[in-house]
């Protein structure tokens, strides 16, 4: 997962001149599974030939309670096993795993060249519903990003029932404390 990480992510950036991304360790890893898996969040591993070819998984799409039938997500599959159909079985679990969860939405950001996502991502049932000018920089030059979504078990098409999820929404903090965004 590592590797898969500093391929797609720290490498994935081109030449980051002064600025310098903490390395990922395996034990930040370890511990951001555990805690997603403590909140009922997916984070789902694709095994081929015994090694680990790649991985998906969903965090919320925002802090607010207001958006907690909302997730978003990401896929990474090993440079190795890329176009070989890992995706194409990996995204599908993903999102089986976030309806059974009782998410209603998942948002995915795509860079706007990267044909091969856009197609998986259509090819699972997202939309296209938003296109984002400028909003990264790699490779020297600003890159786009393409907005998909897709509805959930029956998404907005009825009102939600009782908050499935283990943990509760936050509790309205009392005036006069903050509370991070
Ligand atoms: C994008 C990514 C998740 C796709 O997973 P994959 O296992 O390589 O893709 P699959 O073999 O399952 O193929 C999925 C679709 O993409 C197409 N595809 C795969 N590689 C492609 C490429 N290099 N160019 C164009 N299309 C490509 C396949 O033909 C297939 O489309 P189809 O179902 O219409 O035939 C994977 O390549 C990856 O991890 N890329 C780097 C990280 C990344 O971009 N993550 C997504 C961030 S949003």
């Amino acid at each position: 997962m590592l590797a898969i990480y500093r391929h797609h992510i720290q490498q994935g950036l081109g030449d980051l001149g002064a600025y310098e991304d903490q390395p990922m360790l395996a034990e930040d890893l370890k511990q951001r599974r555990k805690n997603m898996r403590k909140r009922r969040l997916p984070h789902l591993v694709a095994e081929a030939e015994g090694k680990v070819a790649g991985y998906a998984y969903a965090v919320p799409f925002r802090k607010r309670p207001a958006y907690r039938y909302t997730l978003k997500h990401s896929i990474y599959i090993h440079p190795d096993f890329q176009n070989a159909g890992i995706g194409r079985q990996l995204l599908p679990a993903l999102i089986d795993a976030c309806a059974q969860a009782g998410y209603l939405q998942m948002i995915g950001y795509i860079d706007a060249t990267n044909e091969a996502s856009l197609r998986l991502h259509e090819a699972c049932g997202f939309q296209r519903v938003g296109f984002l000018k400028s909003v990264g920089f790699k490779f020297g030059h600003w890159a786009d990003s393409v907005m998909v979504q897709r509805a959930l078990g029956q998404g907005d098409q009825a009102l939600p029932g009782p908050w499935p999820i283990l943990e509760a929404p936050a509790l309205p903090v009392p005036l006069g404390q903050s509370k991070p965004n």
